[in-house]
């Protein structure tokens, strides 16, 4: 359970990339009320970087909860030490808890009455919905399309003819549907893409009912993500459209932000929330 020290909620972020050093500046200049940073580590411990700490017994030290905006693997190598020390993780890298031996070492933490898995939308957004949706009854049908940047697809599995033919893609050419299957599998084959099909699964309480497509669409800047759901009370569709992040194009720019509303949420005391 988030710990509050006083009256503000301190926050430690791992990872000082575009996702981090965004969240982690946004804290520092007051952006919600009632959070500050604590610390921030980052993979070489950089002393240059504002609120830098040496170790995760540093960041630890400093926080209330733990922002991981580091990566797949740093929440593998991280997030049971922040359960385990009663730290709040807000994962970022939600692709990999696909991963079901993590899920469940972490979800067992968290049972034992440590710290809380929370996961961030990101880039996703109409969750409370499919989640409302998801309690009502068995979804009869749930559905992510995703189109991105031909290049952002490649995976070094792929063999050349195929990597080349999303490389070669124009504007004006057709999309090319590069992935049709079920969430895991998803995460599994692109990992890069892999956190949107994750969250959506978990929020849907289900990974193998969510059928994912993934489309090489070389006709527009932005990475639009389609989540359709039908259950016992109705049938739901919302699509997104995000710009890349300056820092980082392979992240839209709406994540940060996505964070810093979680930590708004997390902040004791609001007078009034849209919860
Ligand atoms: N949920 C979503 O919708 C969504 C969207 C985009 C990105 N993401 C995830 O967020 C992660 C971060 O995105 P980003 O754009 O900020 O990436 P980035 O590459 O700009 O930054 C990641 C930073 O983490 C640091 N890092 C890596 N391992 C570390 C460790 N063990 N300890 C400390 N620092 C470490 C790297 O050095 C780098 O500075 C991505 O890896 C991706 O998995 C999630």
């Amino acid at each position: 359970m988030t710990a509050v020290h006083g009256a503000v909620l301190r926050v430690g972020v791992l990872g000082h990339g575009a996702i981090g050093a965004n969240v982690a500046g946004a804290l520092r200049r007051g952006a919600v009320p009632g959070a500050v940073l604590g610390g921030v580590l980052t993979r070489g411990g950089d002393a240059a970087v504002p609120a830098s700490v040496p170790d995760m017994r540093g960041l630890l030290a400093s926080a209330d909860v733990v922002v991981e905006a580091a990566g797949g693997p740093a929440l593998r190598e991280h997030g049971p030490a922040v359960l385990a020390a009663g730290r709040d993780l807000l994962a970022v890298s939600v692709g990999a808890l696909a991963d079901e031996d993590l899920f469940r070492e972490l979800t067992r933490l968290t049972a034992a009455g440590s710290g809380r898995l929370l996961v961030c939308p990101g880039a996703l957004g109409g969750l409370d919905a499919l989640r409302a949706a998801a309690l009502a009854g068995p979804l009869t049908r749930v559905r992510l399309t995703s189109s991105k940047a031909p290049a952002s697809l490649v995976q070094p599995w792929m063999d050349e003819p195929a990597a080349d033919r999303l490389r070669a893609l124009r504007p004006g050419d057709s999309p090319v549907t590069v992935f049709d299957g079920d969430a895991r599998e998803a995460a599994v084959r692109f990992p890069r893409n892999a956190n949107v099909a994750a969250t959506v699964a978990l929020a849907a309480g289900d990974w193998a009912s969510v059928r994912v497509r993934l489309l090489a669409d070389p006709d527009t800047p932005l990475t639009r993500h389609v989540v359709e759901f039908a259950g016992p009370v109705g049938e739901y569709r919302f699509e997104l459209g995000n710009l890349p992040d300056p820092a980082n194009p392979a992240t839209s720019g709406l994540v940060a932000h996505a964070v810093l509303r979680s930590l708004a949420d997390l902040v004791p005391g609001a007078a009034w929330r849209v919860a």
